[in-house]
């Protein structure tokens, strides 16, 4: 049985994820959908062709990584593609948000990431691909934003290694990096009034970037960047110093 495994798909890009890949792969027997809040992803599986399983997962709770390790033993399915969407940020001072929901974000961005690929690449077979969703503040540090940018430079930099290590087995890892895209996300990032300045100027659509997402992915690409403005803001962390920019962003975001 030939599977895609989408985290994060009761919302925000892991949904559009969802329906994009049940329009592009025919050969693909069931589309494994994991998040928490299994009602949104029943009606998200409405409209979809594919059979799916819908998996009401917390990916920072071990008795549920057991149930999906458990499950994979005994279908023994081809992951064809894992998408690791689930994740969230938080913006705001380091010391004036709590210590929890800094401690969380490393937990689902990095810790579950890393888990849920280990535990699924034994599934993987030759052309099989994983799709990880970094963050263009991947790029560099986000004072405001710290603990988030870490953790997606932490996924950005495991993708493109392990792609790397993948390579003789053809599997393809691609590490995506959007800036601010339309989602619930904002809903938690935002919560404590803190406001991303360039959010304004960039925001993009989840369907444009997952289309990039997955067009990139079947050519096999190591990063995936959607939109001019992002892609030159990627040049740009590469050429210029990153206490330049960090200058420039601070006279940007002051009030
Ligand atoms: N939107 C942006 O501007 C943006 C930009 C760059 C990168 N990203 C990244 O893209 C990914 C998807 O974000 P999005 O914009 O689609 O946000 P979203 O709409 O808020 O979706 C986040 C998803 O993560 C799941 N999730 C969070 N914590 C979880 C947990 N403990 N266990 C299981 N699932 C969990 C949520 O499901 P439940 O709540 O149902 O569990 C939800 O399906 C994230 O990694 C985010 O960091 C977003």
């Amino acid at each position: 049985m030939n599977i895609i495994l989408i985290t994060g798909a009761s919302s925000g890009m892991g949904v559009e994820f969802a329906l994009q890949t049940d329009n592009i792969f025919d050969r693909v027997d069931e589309i494994w959908m994991i998040a928490r809040r299994k009602e949104a992803m029943l009606e998200v599986a409405q409209h979809m062709d594919h059979t799916t399983r819908i998996l009401d997962m917390d990916v920072t709770n071990d008795a549920h990584f057991e149930r999906l390790a458990n499950l994979l033993a005994e279908e023994k399915p081809t992951i064809r593609m894992l998408i690791n969407c689930a994740g969230y940020g938080v913006m705001g001072k380091f010391t004036k948000l709590q210590a929890k929901e800094q401690l969380g974000m490393i937990d689902v961005n990095c810790r579950a990431l890393t888990r849920m690929t280990y535990l699924c690449l034994p599934y993987m077979r030759k052309n099989s691909r994983i799709i990880q969703l970094a963050s263009s503040a991947a790029f560099m540090p986000q004072p405001e934003f710290a603990v988030y940018a870490a953790t997606k430079a932490y996924v950005h930099s495991f993708s493109r290694a392990l792609n790397r290590e993948l390579r003789p087995k053809r599997i393809y890892v691609t590490s995506v990096c959007p800036g601010p895209v339309d989602t619930p996300f904002f809903d938690i990032a935002e919560k404590d009034g803190k406001i991303l300045a360039v959010k304004k100027l960039t925001m993009t659509r989840a369907d444009k970037v997952v289309a990039q997402a997955l067009a990139d992915s079947y050519h096999k690409k190591e990063v995936s960047v959607y939109s001019g403005f992002i892609k030159a803001f990627h040049i740009m962390t590469k050429l210029i110093p990153h206490r330049v920019l960090l200058m420039i962003l601070g006279c940007i975001q002051k009030p």
